[in-house]
């Protein structure tokens, strides 16, 4: 944990309630003395700036933030001839024609959207090489400020220049504002298939990626509908582009391959049809017509259902050429993405693999694609998982320009009810060093462009914001996005340095705030992995389904290909040339040569590349089946730690925030048990082998929903049977009547947490009340599909699994505990069983 040196005389000087909307830019004062004053500026002065201009907005931003900071307002001045003690904001090339001075020369040579901050005292010029750079470089300085970083404030000189030039966030947002794996609330972009009319949210959204150097958005879902080809709503693009533009912020939109046949009214999609052609060119030049500076387009082809031009027999190059051409003109680029598979094949073909699939689509066509197309490339091989190898595509295309794509939005990693701060993830990949012809390669310099000289390349990231004020659905989540754009501009960057700055700038910088959301933060990655998916099995979510809590079995025997082939005795997919799926093989020599080999295959990724028994001894000397048990009661140990870790920062957190995270904190410890439970006992029932510590199946502490005595509520038996303790729940006899479950309390007399674990379906809310010798302890509803942002279930399964606990609950063996359940809706209160937990006990 590294601690900034200068973090204690700069409290924040107000715990205001706060509803996250303002994320890390809320400009919350600062102390600021006399002495500091005298280092702010007096003026803002900038260059040749209209009112929508990311210059302009820069002004603003300095404006706003120099106020609220610091307490001091400062007038916005035009034209060449700077005050004493001003900010100078404007593109290097305005600068030298007002000036006709000189600048040094790595300001001269700054690449696109790069800028220059240099500070002396209160004076500071702030240069663009274009006017977002600017825009960027203002936000540096603001940065700083809020940090009260007044020092470096005062005197800094630095050049800083983009790692990539494509930077962009992905939205899966839907016409009908829905987001597909979005996570906090509807769209802020479409409603009722058009665009919305009121864009203050896109502007505020436009800022927050802004600030953290993002250049461009694709607005609509990869998934895409080709109704937002209409005219009317190519106007709603345009205003969005207005909007977003003023900070900087390029949108483009995603494609439906089949758009001329579905929406054109013409009897082909083919890619190479004249009429095709000409179709798109038209659509492309209607949309350049209203936004000049349109970044380009994403398109899903060829992939889970999406039509695209294998329908024609055509390459995917063919395909993708088609858009890149109609962009040229333009000078818009086109996204393209690797994701392509084949979601049919069959599990009883040794060799078959999905992973395979986007080298075998994609490498063949290498150097066949428009200089204007870049492939965007998931970060591993499946999708999203929560450990993967590097996708072995970034080493396969040398010809083409490559994005890498990663997911903000917590798809297969908890919804953003369970904290997953991903940096740490992601350096795993970007970091990595494929060895490309024998020599250095990490993934970072090949998306750049830099390794295999292209001129493309870069970074893309699924990050579905919404409606909801915290933006992502968890005030903690917003790290990650923060993070993305700080990784996209500078991948050395270290995790911990940028939530370090994300923390004081989001809550505060007292160096507890700062230690505890480090801790928790930087535990939370391999929490998470440890109580779903280790040794590179993936996260073993029910892929489905939700995404969500546990369903090991929907991984195998389906078509998907996202198999772990577990048997009684064995587990993993043999992805080795000698012999499974070949899939090492698609490394260059010195990679597929560690992952060929089981004794080389690193622990984490075991499973990912190698087909064992359950007794296999890793190099850790344990047994794959006791490395699981032994991770999953590590994770849930952790995650229940996340509770009071954060309860410690009560007096250093507004009241809202600090409520808002204890709540997914207190669920996430919850579920992280129901996790353990599902795993372990999934794989102990089809392995048949012990736990050696003797804690998978074993709950001394639990009294058994079905074992106490039931009025109004009947057993239940759950499917898959590992989603509830001994495999039964109880539920109310109809869905409109109460039920109660009693029993003795067996324990010795003491204090304990009384835990009830039960189900909180979507389709209504149920009631429970729970009494110690019908004195009540405490009520709760079933209510977490408004008050969560997760994948709702319908069913009694390991994503409606949840539990309540109330603490130090004095006992006396001999008490009766009750449970009365009254139903709502189709949700019949369903019970698991109840814990009486002594301290320190996870269970
Ligand atoms: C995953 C995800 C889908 C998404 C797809 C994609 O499969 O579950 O919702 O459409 O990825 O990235 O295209």
């Amino acid at each position: 944990m590294r601690l900034h040196a200068l973090t204690w005389p700069f409290l924040a000087l107000t715990v205001a309630a706060e509803d996250g909307s303002k994320a890390w830019l809320r400009y919350a004062p600062v102390r600021c003395n006399r002495s500091c004053q005298k280092t702010l500026p007096s003026h803002i002065t900038i260059l040749n700036a209209n009112k929508t201009s990311p210059i302009f907005t820069a002004a603003e931003e300095l404006q706003d933030g120099l106020h609220g900071i610091a307490g001091k307002h400062v007038a916005i001045t035009r034209g060449c001839n700077a005050p004493p003690s001003s900010i100078l904001v404007a593109t290097v090339s305005d600068y030298l024609v007002c000036n006709g001075t000189t600048v040094p020369d790595d300001v001269l040579s700054l690449d696109e959207d790069g800028f220059y901050l240099h500070t002396h005292g209160a004076s500071a010029t702030i240069l663009g090489q274009n006017a977002r750079g600017a825009l960027y470089g203002a936000f540096e300085y603001l940065s700083l400020l809020a940090q009260g970083d007044f020092a470096t404030l005062s005197n800094t000189s630095q050049t800083s220049n983009p790692h990539a030039p494509i930077r962009w966030v992905n939205q899966w947002d839907n016409m009908d504002g829905s987001i597909e794996r979005g996570y906090a609330g509807p769209s802020i972009f479409f409603a009722s298939g058009k665009i919305v009319d009121d864009l203050s949210r896109a502007r505020e959204y436009a800022r927050l990626l802004a600030s953290v150097r993002i250049n461009a958005i694709i607005v609509n879902n990869v998934n895409a509908n080709a109704t937002l080809l209409s005219a009317e709503n190519m106007d709603g693009l345009a205003r969005l582009a207005d909007v977003m533009r003023s900070y900087g912020v390029a949108i483009g939109i995603s494609l439906n391959f089949a758009s001329p046949q579905t929406f054109g009214g013409l009897d082909t999609y083919d890619p190479l049809d004249e009429s095709v052609i000409a179709w798109w060119e038209n659509v492309t030049d209607e949309l350049y017509a209203r936004i000049p500076d349109l970044a380009g387009y994403l398109v899903k082809a060829s992939s889970e259902g999406q039509p695209g031009p294998d329908a024609y027999n055509r390459t995917l190059a063919e395909g993708a050429n088609l858009f890149a051409r109609a962009l040229q003109p333009h000078g818009g680029v086109l996204m393209f993405r690797a994701f392509v598979y084949d979601h049919h094949i069959s599990e009883e073909h040794w060799k078959n693999d999905r992973a395979n699939a986007a080298v075998d689509f994609f490498k063949p066509l290498d150097g066949k694609f428009e200089e204007n197309v870049i492939v965007q490339i998931k970060y591993g091989p499946i999708d999203f998982q929560v450990r993967e190898p590097v996708s072995p595509l970034f080493a396969n295309l040398r010809k083409t320009n490559v994005a890498i794509e990663l997911q903000v939005t917590q798809e297969y990693l908890g919804q953003q009810d369970h904290l997953v701060y991903l940096p740490p993830l992601w350096k795993t990949i970007t970091d990595f060093d494929l060895r490309v012809d024998n020599a250095s390669s990490p993934v970072r310099d090949i998306i750049s462009g830099e390794h295999f000289s292209r001129p493309l390349g870069g970074w893309a990231a699924v990050v579905n914001v919404g409606t909801n004020t915290t933006w992502l659905g968890s005030h903690l989540a917003l790290s990650n996005l923060y993070a993305y754009g700080r990784l996209a501009w500078d991948p050395t960057l270290d995790p911990e340095t940028i939530l370090d700055t994300w923390t004081r700038l989001t809550f505060s910088a007292h160096p507890r705030v700062l230690e505890t959301v480090n801790t928790l933060s930087m535990t939370s990655w391999p929490a998470y992995e440890n109580y779903t998916g280790n040794l590179g099995i993936q996260t073993l979510t029910d892929i489905l389904y939700t995404h969500y809590g546990p369903n090991p079995a929907s991984q195998d025997g389906n078509g998907w290909g996202q198999w772990m082939r577990a048997d009684g005795d064995t587990i993993g997919m043999d992805r080795t040339v000698w012999n499974g799926t070949g899939f090492s093989g698609q490394y260059p020599a010195q990679v597929a040569s560690v992952y060929e080999d089981l004794d080389t295959t690193p622990d984490d990724l075991l499973l990912w590349f190698h087909h064992v028994p359950y007794t296999y001894v890793l190099k850790s000397e344990k047994s794959v089946i006791q490395h699981f048990y032994d991770a999953h009661y590590a994770g849930a140990q952790a995650a229940d730690a996340f509770v009071d870790q954060w309860d410690s920062l009560k007096p250093l957190v507004d009241k809202r925030r600090f409520e808002e995270i204890r709540r997914r904190f207190v669920y996430q410890a919850g579920h992280a048990v129901v996790w353990r439970d599902a795993v372990t006992s999934f794989y102990h029932n089809l392995s048949g082998i012990a736990d050696q510590h003797d804690r998978v199946g074993h709950h001394p502490w639990r009294i058994e929903a079905e074992d106490m005595t039931l009025d109004g509520y009947v057993r239940y038996t759950v499917s898959p049977f590992e989603t509830a303790s001994r495999a039964f729940a109880v539920v109310t006899e109809t869905n409109s009547t109460t039920g109660s479950a009693s029993a003795t309390v067996p324990f010795a007399d003491g204090v304990y947490d009384l835990v009830v674990n039960y189900y909180d379906l979507y389709g209504g809310h149920s009631q429970w009340k729970v009494y110690l010798n019908e004195k009540l302890v405490g009520s709760w509803k079933g209510d977490m599909e408004d008050t969560l942002g997760h994948n709702p279930s319908i069913y009694i399964d390991g994503h409606s699994a949840t539990r309540i606990r109330f603490r130090k609950v004095k006992v006396r063996t001999g008490d009766k505990v009750r449970i009365v359940g009254v139903p709502d809706g189709t949700e019949p209160a369903p019970l698991d069983y109840v814990a009486f937990l002594p301290r320190g006990i996870v269970d």
